[in-house]
């Protein structure tokens, strides 16, 4: 895709569509809105009023041009109030048209750029920029791998960002275009992303995981290694080791580096929950809720795409991306309820439900993580169906047992558009964890399932280490086409994992 700013008259701009955002609460919908209509002679105007276009959040007008402007279609979209335009909301409309584009056939498309309050401070502009970038591959993206027949082709490669000079006075050209080439690789390692997540199962075992991964590390000059069953039995990491025993396919403890030219002090650790299909082991799941379980592996996906993006923005931090690829399935090999697991840390588990298989896995590879030395460890995980029921679909919960990374973490949402919010790590619930027999089972009961989930995994986080666990069971799949997310894998986490390891200074205090 090609992505590059326009300056001139939006009436000029040869495209096949322009989208133009307008605003439900101003008389003439928008500057640009007005002056394309007057181009037309009141002609755009007219077709939003015989539509009954209000210029409500996501509303659309399609308009084919007969002349007096130079692109072929306009697309007026609804952005709501005014006074409630962030760049979450740019990130919705370019995502909107972006899709209309893709519909229509169209190979390229102008989005004008909305500034509220212009002359806007810099950094508000280049956020909105970015947006508009991030939205318009987004929104444009389908999952087609396995389609032999009704595969909606994409023709569209090439993306105009058009904005007036007088609402971005004072920010350089400079700084505008590396906006948008931020932007597009986000937007490109979310989209990476969401083709993990949308891959069929039989297809990405843990070995096809491992090896995609391999591809990314070789691609963005970042380092690799791979562990499989032998050496995790000998790094003693059998609560990973056990998950994987029903299944065919072996594990792999996945582990990515990056690290800036410049020494750093601050070494963050990303981790990811990657089942790559959760049967629920010999606590056999339903038919029903076996369904969507290749999405097991998303929390995978975003360190994956997060990493690839690293490699690619190149922040001056160190940063590993770990990974534990395992497959949950009933077998005669398979752990029972009831077995007991030597941890890599030394901690014994009473597996009481081989269906809580992430929480085994990921403790593993925080231990691991631990011991490379770790400022921060931020896990993503798929992690309780519990988180689900509390926050919804659309949103991750985060357990996070440090204020000063909470803030970090809450502004790096924040400017992302992905929607978090935070849990307690509530101590009263530490005792649902205790096992008759061991040092700790892995399941609590069913009240406060997503607490109890992170209140396991803390036991392997060593002490001094900023961590936050962020359960992303409902966020990783979308169940309809909206702005820039598709109906399916989100790609959810990447974009703010990103954003969260370049707003981490590279000295500690
Ligand atoms: N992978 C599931 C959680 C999940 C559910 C993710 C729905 C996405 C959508 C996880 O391994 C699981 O099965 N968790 C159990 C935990 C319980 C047995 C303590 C759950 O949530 O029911
Ligand atoms: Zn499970
Ligand atoms: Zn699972």
């Amino acid at each position: 895709m090609k992505v590059s700013l326009y300056t001139d008259d939006l009436r000029a701009v040869a495209t096949d569509l322009i989208g133009v955002g307008v605003f439900s609460d101003e008389p003439d919908r928008s500057l640009a809105f007005s002056h394309l209509n007057r181009g037309l002679d009141g002609a755009l105007e007219q077709a939003c009023r015989d539509e009954d276009f209000r210029g409500k959040p996501g509303q659309t007008v399609v308009f084919n041009v007969k002349g007096g402007v130079q692109s072929k279609r306009i697309v007026v979209h609804g952005n709501g109030e005014r006074e409630r335009y962030t760049p979450e909301s740019a990130r919705q409309f370019a995502g909107n048209v972006a899709r209309i584009a893709q519909r229509v056939g169209a190979r390229s498309m102008a989005l004008q750029l909305s500034v509220v309050d212009a002359p806007a401070p810099a950094q508000k502009v280049l956020d909105l920029v970015r947006a508009l970038a991030e939205g318009a591959i987004l929104g444009g993206y389908a999952y087609q791998e396995y389609r032999t027949k009704d595969r909606r082709e994409s023709h569209l490669d090439e993306v105009r960002v058009a904005l007036v000079a007088e609402d971005v006075q004072g920010v350089k050209g400079a700084a505008l275009r590396g906006a948008l080439a931020r932007g597009q690789v986000l937007a490109e390692a979310v989209a990476m992303a969401r083709n993990l997540v949308n891959a069929p199962p039989n297809v990405l075992h843990p070995l096809e995981l491992a090896d995609r991964a391999r591809r990314v590390a070789k691609t963005y000059d970042l380092d690799y290694k791979a562990l499989g069953p032998k050496d995790l039995e000998k790094a003693g990491m059998n609560l990973h080791l056990g998950v994987a025993k029903g299944s065919a396919h072996e594990p792999r403890l996945i582990h990515l580096s990056y690290a800036p030219a410049q020494r750093s002090e601050r070494t963050v650790v990303l981790v990811g929950k990657g089942l790559t299909f959760d049967a629920g082991g010999l606590s056999l799941k339903t038919a029903e809720g076996m369904m969507e379980m290749k999405v097991d592996m998303g929390g995978a996906a975003a360190v994956l795409g997060a990493m690839q993006a690293i490699g690619q923005l190149k922040p001056s931090v160190n940063v590993h991306g770990i990974i534990g690829a395992a497959e949950n399935m009933p077998d005669g090999n398979a752990i029972r309820p009831g077995d007991i697991l030597r941890s890599k840390k030394g901690l014994t588990v009473e597996v009481l439900n081989t269906d809580a298989e992430g929480r085994l896995v990921l403790a593993d590879a925080l231990s691991y993580a631990q011991d490379l030395r770790p400022t921060e460890i931020i896990d993503l995980a798929t992690l309780t169906g519990a988180c689900m029921v509390a926050l919804g679909r659309g949103t991750a919960g985060a357990f996070i047992n440090d204020e000063e990374l909470a803030k970090d973490l809450a502004a790096a949402w924040e400017s992302s558009g992905e929607s978090f919010w935070r849990m307690p790590l509530l101590g009263e619930l530490r005792e649902q964890l205790v096992s008759d027999v061991a040092d700790l089972k892995n399941i609590g009961d069913r009240y406060g399932g997503a607490i109890t989930g992170a209140l396991f995994l803390r036991e392997f986080v060593e002490p001094g280490v900023r961590w936050a666990h962020l359960d992303i069971a409902g966020p990783v799949l979308a169940t309809k086409d909206s702005g820039h997310q598709s109906k399916g894998a989100t790609g959810f986490g990447v974009r703010t994992l990103v954003e969260l390891v370049e707003r981490l200074r590279s000295t500690v205090d």
